[in-house]
């Protein structure tokens, strides 16, 4: 038979196209700031995640520099092999430190996290349990397991409530995911009363506070609580986020996932930008 074994991908673009579905980047034209020049106009910056504006922070320019000069621009492997620096042990050490925290890892990205570590908690026999607009990458993390899933209405604790009665019985682990402050609507998830109904019924709970880190205060979450807290420091700026959790979290994630094995990036700003953020957010 033949085909052009492609050619359903420029027929799905002009199908995006018609229906207005496809991105029209914008290009910035200098670095993102709250005022930047976008396709040749200035703007003011309400879109983006650099919420804190420390990206253009001189300080952590300086440190960024200092360490591509020592370190070089990147770690030259992945983590399991020969990828883990210092730097990497340093500021996971800090960073658990400064959550309060059994442990902290580093991950590329937060769509790296989910992806990464959601099939490592739950499989067959398993299930999810997922708020209905939780972020794209939360989906795709929850799509590469094999463990079956249920959704509840946005931020309804009832309905968690419910979810996790009707699973109690038929499977071994729960897990319950939520989105600390939402990516769309900038929304606050109840996250008490989650957890509260969580621990209840013997549920993990993972939250992707990537929203809610620098701007609620320190977390949204009770990291008091023995939930697996997965934060994101998106609003530092770095291009590598964090997850918090219990030591036995991040040990079997390096030995077992994809996604901190395959981590090969080590950002060395992350020391900086940390001493920047506890200036601002103490905890002691
Ligand atoms: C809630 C949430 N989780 C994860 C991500 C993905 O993070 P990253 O850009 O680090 O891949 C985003 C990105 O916007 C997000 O909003």
């Amino acid at each position: 038979m033949e085909r052009n074994p492609s050619a359903f991908l420029k027929e799905e673009y002009e199908e995006l196209v018609r229906n207005n579905f496809d991105w029209k980047l914008r290009i910035l034209e200098t670095g993102s700031s709250p005022h930047s020049v976008v396709d040749g106009k200035e703007v003011i910056m309400l879109c983006s995640n650099n919420y804190l504006n420390l990206s253009n922070h001189s300080r952590i320019i300086k440190e960024a520099m200092d360490a591509a000069k020592k370190f070089g621009a990147g770690s030259g492997s992945v983590r399991a092999i020969a990828g883990t620096m210092k730097l990497h042990m340093e500021v996971e050490k800090r960073l658990a430190k400064f959550k309060g925290t059994e442990s902290s890892l580093i991950y590329q990205t937060g769509f790296a996290a989910n992806a990464g570590l959601i099939p490592q908690l739950v499989g067959k026999g398993d299930i999810i349990i997922s708020d209905e607009l939780n972020h794209g990458s939360i989906i795709d993390g929850v799509r590469l397991t094999k463990a079956d899933r249920a959704v509840y209405k946005h931020c309804d604790v009832g309905e968690l409530e419910k979810a996790l009665k009707d699973a109690d019985k038929k499977y071994n682990r729960i897990l319950v995911i939520t989105d600390g402050v939402f990516s769309m609507d900038g929304d606050v998830s109840p996250m008490d009363k989650i957890v509260d109904v969580a621990v209840e019924y013997g549920a993990m709970t993972y939250v992707d506070d990537a929203h809610g880190e620098g701007v609620i205060g320190v977390s949204l979450c009770p990291v008091s609580n023995p939930i697996l807290f997965n934060s994101f420091l998106k609003y530092f700026v770095l291009s590598q986020r964090f997850l918090t959790c219990s030591g036995s979290v991040s040990n079997t994630s390096i030995a077992a996932s994809c996604a901190p094995a395959t981590a090969g990036g080590c950002d060395p700003l992350s020391n900086q930008v940390l001493d920047l953020f506890k200036a601002k957010f103490t905890r002691s």
